[in-house]
């Protein structure tokens, strides 16, 4: 059997800030936070399960399936709108399905850990057949605003794939991991807003991605000139830059949106890959890798054929 994406679809709320607008209200400057992040403007304003309905409905008519077809819902989120129920629950009966769903927290690798979770799910037998995997955050709600090391990064969005059965496409490689002796880097309290040690953040995640994704690709049997396209998280160019370079991966590869949307969390991955496919890209056949790493530390890897 293989899997493959059908569909995609993206939400981001309307409100926008720009480094500009920061600058007036924390000592900062555009300049600094481009050139630090690669990071112009953000959208803020979005609430998890709404994004998450909008860019579930773009990803079911991307694929041609109706609220009939899909048999199960998948939802990564760090930012569910309550603590209970499950904001996966508010998103079934948004988009009027009728099957299992549930969410996923692994921070801003949690697309990834939804993604092999759903393949998985697939693979066994009389298992879902077409999955709506959905990755939406609100990580504004949780900045201060007032702190610039952490309110130039953040913003809101959501990005959802259908995976369905089918003959072309599967899950070539992959590597879940996780180190819960590094919660101190990166952690957001009941109440509170989001802490964060940037530099060490900055260092372990290029260290972790980069295992990562030589892991997946050594368990696809292939090395990284095979890939095609890259698809990493949206936190941070530098880190893009940095993850790229050790891989062996050109930049050209490369297809981001951080520029215009900061670091979205779970939605992170397939914004960037609705970006790739308006690029034209996401060919039959191609090799695709989907990387990224977030607090816990947590981080993961999926090496497709498209
Ligand atoms: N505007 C202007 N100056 C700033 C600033 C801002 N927003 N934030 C920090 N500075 C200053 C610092 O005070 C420091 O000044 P000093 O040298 O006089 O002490 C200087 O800029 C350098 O700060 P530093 O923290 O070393 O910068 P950096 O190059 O590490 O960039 C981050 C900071 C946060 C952009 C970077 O560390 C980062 O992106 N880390 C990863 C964060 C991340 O991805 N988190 C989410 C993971 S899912």
């Amino acid at each position: 059997m293989t899997i493959r994406i059908a569909g995609i679809g993206t939400s981001l709320p309307e409100k926008i800030i720009t480094n500009n607008d920061l600058a007036k209200s924390i000592d900062t400057s555009d300049e600094w936070i481009n050139e630090r992040t690669g990071i112009r403007r953000r959208h803020v304003g979005g609430v998890t399960s709404r994004m998450a309905i909008e860019s579930g409905r773009v990803a079911m008519a991307d694929a041609g399936v109706s609220p009939d077809d899909i048999d199960l819902l998948i939802l990564s989120t760090t930012t569910p709108d309550q603590r209970f129920p499950a904001t996966s629950a508010v998103v079934q009966s948004g988009l009027e399905l009728s099957c299992g769903a549930f969410d996923v927290n692994a921070v801003c690798a949690g697309f990834l850990y939804g993604y092999v979770t759903a393949y998985g799910l697939m693979s066994i037998p009389g298992g879902p057949s077409t999955v709506l995997l959905c990755g939406s955050d609100s990580l504004a709600s949780l900045t201060d605003w007032t702190d610039r090391s952490t309110a130039i990064l953040f913003g809101d969005g959501a990005g959802s794939v259908i995976l369905e059965r089918h003959e072309q496409g599967d899950l070539l490689g992959w590597d879940l991991g996780a180190d819960g002796n590094l919660q101190s880097i990166l952690y957001c309290d009941h109440g509170d807003f989001i802490q964060m040690e940037g530099r060490e953040v900055f260092k372990k995640a290029v260290r972790a991605v980069v295992g990562s994704v030589d892991k997946a690709l050594s368990n696809a049997g292939l090395t990284a000139d095979d890939i095609d396209v890259f698809l990493p998280h949206q936190a941070n160019i530098r880190i893009i830059e940095a993850i790229a370079n050790r891989v062996g991966i050109p930049m050209e590869k490369t297809h981001n949106v951080i520029a215009d949307t900061g670091n979205t969390s779970s939605a992170s991955i397939p914004l960037a890959m609705a970006k790739a496919q308006a690029n034209g890209v996401l060919q039959p056949g191609a090799v695709v890798c989907m990387t990224g790493f977030g607090g816990g530390m947590t981080w993961g890897t999926a090496v497709v054929r498209w």
